[in-house]
Order: structure tokens, then sequence, then C-alpha cells
């Protein structure tokens, strides 16, 4: 192994143990279902409702492509050029240095991340049946309220969602993953126009759209909404943890990793609207609603109201339910990968490694189902002021992922070097274009506005 390590450049070619992708098409598949996810279509709007509207979708869009896209890239190069899991891509990049650690974090990151998100995943695929039954309409901040406090029932859903991902995941990359990303993520753009063609047709409709689209310039100078937006595509993104780094080691050499992050950022990016072209119409065609005071409930404790009154309501709900939950699983799936790619790395079986660190994810994901009203202590848990779920959201999302991403750019920009990134990104000499724009973004640009959003968060946290 050691020897391995200690080898430059990629450790096993198509034939290894390791796995590849069968085709860029699969590759963009996998990296756009690991992006797209809970945090877009959930979390997007959500967002987009704290954040004043119109003008936090603005500060996204510069975001995702000033500072989120170049950082997109420079995790391919670095999974590419090592052919490793993160760990290993700063171990074979740079040997005998402690850049390594970074790769440690962002494993680390996967585990917390995957503990609380499969708890959010479990009520998605609860609130299929719920929506078909009619169950999540009658009263639904109430019904939501009981549903979580559930324990035995969040923890057993939480435990199914663990269960599938690892199912498929046990499959391997080309015939696990890739072969479940082609088939869900196309249903999920299929749903997701189908839904967002109904909602342009409720009345309120235009109200939402105003919102959504007609972005107040006074706004432009609030720091949080700058701060809130730059975490926002971050996440959704899944950058900073090495995510990409592990997509990245399966890609095959002759594909053109560019166009393809270009296709991954797209993609993303155009859930995330498509859910608001959702969320909103449907949301101020509900009288007395409020964006700002969204959370959680925007979309298991509202739309449901509005699914129940409409003719055909529970087959739309249901169908919005499957989507959410297509999202998220294809996104568990990638956070389990990362953990279970350095396993792999380090001459383990797939079956084993898969198996030990579902078993890891589900012990730590207990307390977060327990934490929505189940268990006091859990709720509110002792020096916080908050529920562990949403502690676990804070320590990895606003602290763990933009550290990794700040380390990322550092070490592609100065340490690894933009030049070799540049040469992976360009194996027959052919530099794409905006190439030197790239290496601005990564060495200056990026570090910067991820220390920047850093610091925010910090003093956010203390001020308040
Ligand atoms: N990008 C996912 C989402 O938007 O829901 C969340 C995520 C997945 C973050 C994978 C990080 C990651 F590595």
């Amino acid at each position: 192994m050691n020897d391995a390590l200690s080898q430059q450049g990629p450790v096993s070619g198509e034939a290894g143990t390791r796995g590849s992708w069968g085709s860029s098409f699969g590759f963009i598949m996998a990296a756009a279902g690991s992006a797209v996810g809970l945090g877009n279509i959930w979390g997007f709007p959500m967002q987009v409702g704290k954040g004043g509207g119109a003008i936090f979708v603005l500060l996204y869009l510069c975001c995702v492509v000033f500072i989120c896209f170049p950082i997109l890239v420079a995790e391919l190069a670095l999974g590419r050029a090592s052919g490793r899991d993160p760990i290993g891509a700063f171990q074979v990049t740079s040997p005998a240095t402690p850049w390594w650690l970074v790769g440690a974090l962002g494993v680390t990151a996967g585990v917390g991340i995957l503990s609380f998100y499969c708890v959010i995943a479990g009520w998605t695929l609860a609130y299929i049946w719920y929506s078909l039954s009619g169950a999540a309409g009658q009263n639904p901040p109430a019904f939501f309220g009981a549903f979580v406090a559930d324990g035995g029932k969040n923890v057993f859903l939480s435990f199914v969602v663990l269960a599938i991902t690892a199912g498929i995941i046990l499959g391997g990359v080309r015939e696990g993953i890739e072969k479940a990303s082609k088939l869900m993520m196309p249903a999920l753009f299929a749903i997701l126009i189908l839904l967002g063609v109904r909602a342009l047709f409720l009345p309120g409709a235009a109200e939402g759209l105003v919102y959504y689209l007609k972005p107040d310039l006074r706004e432009i100078a609030n720091i949080s909404v700058l701060n809130a937006a730059l975490g926002q595509a971050f996440f959704s993104l899944s950058l900073g943890m090495g995510a990409i780094i592990t997509y990245g080691s399966y890609l095959s050499k002759k594909t053109n990793a560019v166009g393809s992050a270009a296709w991954v950022a797209g993609l993303d990016t155009m859930v995330a609207l498509l859910a608001g072209f959702v969320v909103f119409p449907v949301g101020f065609s509900i009288s007395g609603f409020n964006p700002a005071e969204g959370g959680p409930g925007l979309i298991f404790a509202v739309l449901p109201s509005l699914f129940s009154s409409m003719p055909g309501g529970a087959l739309f709900g249901a169908a919005f339910f499957v989507l959410l939950s297509l999202a998220a699983l294809t996104s568990a799936i990638s956070l389990l990968e990362v953990p279970t790619a350095s396993l792999v790395d380090r001459g383990w079986r797939r079956g084993k490694a898969v198996l030990l660190m579902t078993a890891l994810v589900a012990a730590i994901a207990v307390p977060s189902a327990l934490s929505q009203g189940a268990v006091p202590w859990l709720a509110k848990v002792p020096g916080t002021g908050m529920d562990f779920l949403s502690l676990m959201a804070v320590v990895w999302n606003n602290w763990a992922l933009p550290i990794g991403g700040l380390f990322i750019s550092i070490f592609v920009g100065w340490v690894w070097g933009a030049d070799k990134a540049l040469a992976e990104l360009a194996p027959e000499g052919k530099i794409f274009p905006g190439a030197r724009l790239w290496v601005f973004l990564i060495r200056y640009v990026c570090p910067l506005a991820i220390l920047f959003v850093i610091v925010m968060t910090a003093r956010g946290m203390f001020a308040g």
C-alpha cells in the first residue's frame, strides 16, 4: 500500500478494483446527482425566502460562477490526476506533508453530513405516502410536528434511507452509482418541469414570480445575504469535502473535465432555480403565506395544504416528494461513497467498507432522528440552544465545508500548483478557454471569498 501511495499518478486503471465511470454522460449524471439534493429543492427556496427573494438569487448566481465553479474544476483535476480518494489525493500530489489532513476532514464531513441528511431524506420518503393517503394535508404544521417527534418512526426511516444508499453503492461505481443516477436524474428533471408548469397556472403565481425574480437592489449591501448565498452555493455543489475529488478519481483521462464541470454546475443551478418556480407560485397561492418564515415547514408543512385542496393534489404532492427523495438519494450516495472510497483505497473490499461506514453513519444518525421532539435534551442540546440535527448541520455545513474548500483552493492554486492542474485539464496540450481567468480565481478570489464567509459566520455566531 505504501508503495502505491508514494507512486505519482493514478494507482489503478479501468480494470482496477476501485472502479471507473462507463461514459462521460454517466459521470455527469452521477456528479449532478451528488450536487442536486435537499440543498436545491428544500434548502434553496428556504434561503431565498430568508434572504429577501430575488436579490438572494442574483448573489447566489454570482457565487456559483466566480467562486464555486472554479473550485469544482479544481476538485475534479485533483481527483483525476491522483486517481485516489480525498486523503490519497493529497498524499499522492504532496507526499510526506500534512495536507492529507484536509482529505481526512472531508471524509469525516461525509460521515457527519450523511448522519443528519438521511433523517431529512427519511421525512421525504414518508411524505410520499402521507401525500397519497391525504394525511399530510389535514392541519399540515401540526401533522409535521407530531410526525418528526415520533422517534421510532424517524430512526426507522433514516435506516431505510441508509440501507437503500448502501445497496446502490455495493453495486460499485459503474453498475451501482452510475446506473442508478442515469435512471434517477432524468426522472427528477421530468417531474420538476412538470411541477413547474403546473405551479405557473395557479392563482397567485404572478405574485410569487415577482417576489422570486425582481431584485430589490437596496439589499445588495446586506452582508448576511451574501454570506448565506455563498454558503448555500458551496453546499449545493457538494464542494469542500472531496465528493467531487472522489468522483473525479473515477473519470477517464479522455473526458473533457471542464466541460463536464460546466454541465454539473449548470444542472445544479437549473434545478435550484426550477425549485423556486414550483415553491413560490405555490406558496403565494396560499393566503397569508410569508416566505421569510419558511424553515423546514416551507416544504413539509405548507405545500401539503395546497396539494390537498386542488384536484389531483394527492398525485401532485406524491410526485413532488418522489422528486425530493430521488434528489436526496443521489446526494446520499456521494456522501457515503467518500468514506467508502477512503477504505477501498487502503485495501478494503468494497462490500466490507460499505457495511462498516453505513453502520457508523447509522449509529450517529440516531441522536439526530430523536432530536425533533422525541428526546427532550436532544431537542435542545445543553450549551448550544439548538437541537442535535441543527447542530450537526451547523458544524459540518457552515464550518467543515468552507474550511475544506479554503484549503482545497490554496492547495490547488499554490501548493500542488495551478500549472499542474492546468496540465491535467488539458491532456493534449489544448488549454481550455478561460484558463487564465480560472487560475486567477482559484489563487486569489476563492481563498479570500471563502475566508470572508468563515469570518462572517464566526462573527454571526458570536454576536448571536
Ligand atoms: N449537494 C447536496 C445538496 O445540495 O443537497 C448536499 C451534499 C452532497 C453536500 C454531497 C456535500 C456532498 F459532498
